[in-house]
């Protein structure tokens, strides 16, 4: 292991390499799942479309280096083609304009920019259900497919779009609704223990709560290590813009039940509540997304506490660029190893995943004192 410092300059030398030569091949397009060492590409509308061009942004502000920039802006551009598409955006509006135009927007000051992240928050602001206080995840998947009344732990992650356009605007529609959609995930998404359910069902005309649904992770009492890990991140975020204790607080508590329940190189495996005979793949992206949130976690708390976060976020990255990474494979477009997408659908199983590789770029970006990052105020 290399000395304490000196593994972070390692590692953002290692990516910016990586990303200089990955960004040749995949150019302006949307990778989401790396497969036999080469990414596929996804579709512009889908979810994950924010997370290349947020990784070039987030090594274009470092290094200056034009070409990344310009492939990011491309990126950006294709996203004007889908902001119409009304049957297939959902609420990863968020994700998908956070990590583009605002990301612009911050670093380059483009005013088109700015436009199109409150456009994309106007949109997200609409998908508000005011019987429930919950934001609409999804659209039908199929035809005959109800889902009007599901909300999921992931838009804790979306909200920040919402609390950025009132900060820019001076409205606080767009905060007000961010806040209430934050009290329903505190009332009915976190258990006492700290865990985090996927989907929480609501009845869309009463707003009273139906179920819990398992989603992604293994059932619907167990523990998706991804959402609990938006969790942490998006409720630290909800703290920073309100300076309400209740996200603060809740964000500890979750934040404890993830790390308690890591595995020894601090990596997690895809549910925290998997059974023996089910397979205990690692989702190194649930670990890349905590990490930064836990770092941020880390600035709010009082200086005492404040090593328990900070550690853990460190431990998290570096076992990840130690034992993860895929620096001395030039067939892997891939930067992180290991990510699980959605084992109950079999999907993206033990793959490099785009979030895993955004966030854990955006881990070491904080650590190397960026700490103004693209969902922050
Ligand atoms: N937001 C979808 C996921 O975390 O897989």
């Amino acid at each position: 292991m290399v000395n304490e410092r000196e593994w972070i300059d390692e590692a953002w030398s290692d990516i910016t390499n990586k990303i200089l030569r990955t960004s040749k091949k995949i150019g302006a397009n949307f990778p989401h799942a790396s497969v036999g060492g080469e990414y596929e590409f996804a579709a512009p509308h889908w979810w994950t479309a924010g997370f290349w061009p947020g990784q070039l942004w987030l090594i274009y502000r470092d290094s200056k280096e034009e070409s990344l920039r310009k492939i990011a802006e491309e990126c950006e551009e294709q996203l004007d083609n889908v902001i119409t598409d009304y049957y297939r955006l959902d609420h990863d509006i968020g994700f998908m304009w956070t990590l583009t135009s605002i990301a612009r927007y911050k670093l380059l000051g483009d005013e088109d920019s700015k436009r199109r992240g409150l456009l994309a928050a106007n949109l997200l602001m609409a998908r508000f259900n005011v019987n429930g206080n919950y934001i609409r995840a999804w659209n039908p998947w199929f035809e005959g497919d109800e889902n009007r009344g599901y909300a999921i732990i992931d838009c804790a992650m979306n909200l920040s779009i919402l609390f950025w356009a009132s900060e820019q605007t001076g409205d606080p529609r767009f905060k007000s609704v961010a806040m209430k959609h934050a009290d329903t995930i505190l009332e009915h998404f976190i258990e006492a223990d700290g865990s985090v359910h996927h989907i929480v069902n609501f009845n869309p005309e009463t707003g009273e709560r139906i179920e819990f649904i398992g989603g992604q992770g293994y059932a619907s009492d167990s523990a998706w290590t991804r959402g609990t890990a938006w969790a942490i991140y998006g409720l630290t975020i909800c703290y920073e813009y309100t300076g309400e204790d209740k996200y603060l607080q809740t964000a500890k508590n979750v934040a404890h039940f993830f790390i308690a329940n890591l595995p020894e190189d601090y990596v997690p495996h895809w549910d925290f509540r998997i059974p023996e005979d089910v397979t205990s793949y690692r989702d190194s992206s649930a670990g890349a997304i905590a990490a930064p949130g836990l770092l941020l976690l880390a600035e709010k708390v009082p200086q005492k506490e404040a090593h328990i976060y900070k550690n853990a976020g460190e431990k998290i990255l570096q076992s990840l660029y130690e034992n993860y990474g895929a620096w001395d494979n030039p067939n892997e477009d891939g930067v992180i190893l290991h990510g699980t997408g959605h084992y109950p659908e079999q999907k993206n199983l033990n793959n490099p995943l785009i979030y895993g590789d955004y966030f854990f770029v955006e881990g070491i970006a904080r650590l190397k004192g960026y700490t103004d990052l693209f969902w922050q105020k």
